[in-house]
């Protein structure tokens, strides 16, 4: 079945080792009759969560950069594609800034397998 991919690119080199993996990945992806959709943290800033908790209380989120835009495109993939470089051992700041700013758009999973928590 065709699937909306989108992949978060967190490398810092755009023509690093990552991107070149994400290139590869998206032509496999689309020959097989995906949709992939590819975007660049280093193009598109996201700063990570301030925990400031307004999102719980209904408002938008505080931080000012390019989360918001790209809410529609999170919130429309079948699966999201993490892309990172190895740096000290994790993930890039990127990727794990973009990660923390899902806690604005999670909705509380009122029938959730393992207890408290957002889907
Ligand atoms: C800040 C930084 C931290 C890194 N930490 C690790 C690491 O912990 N382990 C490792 O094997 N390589 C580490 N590397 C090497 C990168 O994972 C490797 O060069 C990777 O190919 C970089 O991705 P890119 O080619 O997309 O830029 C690090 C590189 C940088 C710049």
């Amino acid at each position: 079945m065709r699937k909306n991919i989108l992949i978060v690119m967190g490398g810092g080199r755009p023509r690093g080792n990552t991107a070149q993996l994400v290139d590869a990945f998206a032509r496999g992806a689309e020959a097989a009759g995906h949709m992939v959709e590819s975007v660049s943290l280093v193009k598109n800033e996201v700063k990570g969560c301030l925990g400031c908790n307004a999102c719980r209380y209904g408002k938008p989120c505080v931080q000012r950069d390019a989360f918001n835009s790209l809410i529609p495109k999170v919130k429309s993939a079948d699966c999201i594609v993490f892309a990172s470089p190895l740096y000290f051992w994790t993930v890039s700041a990127r990727i794990k800034a973009f990660i923390e700013r899902f806690y604005c758009i999670a909705e509380e999973d009122p029938d959730s397998p393992l207890g408290r928590y957002e889907r």
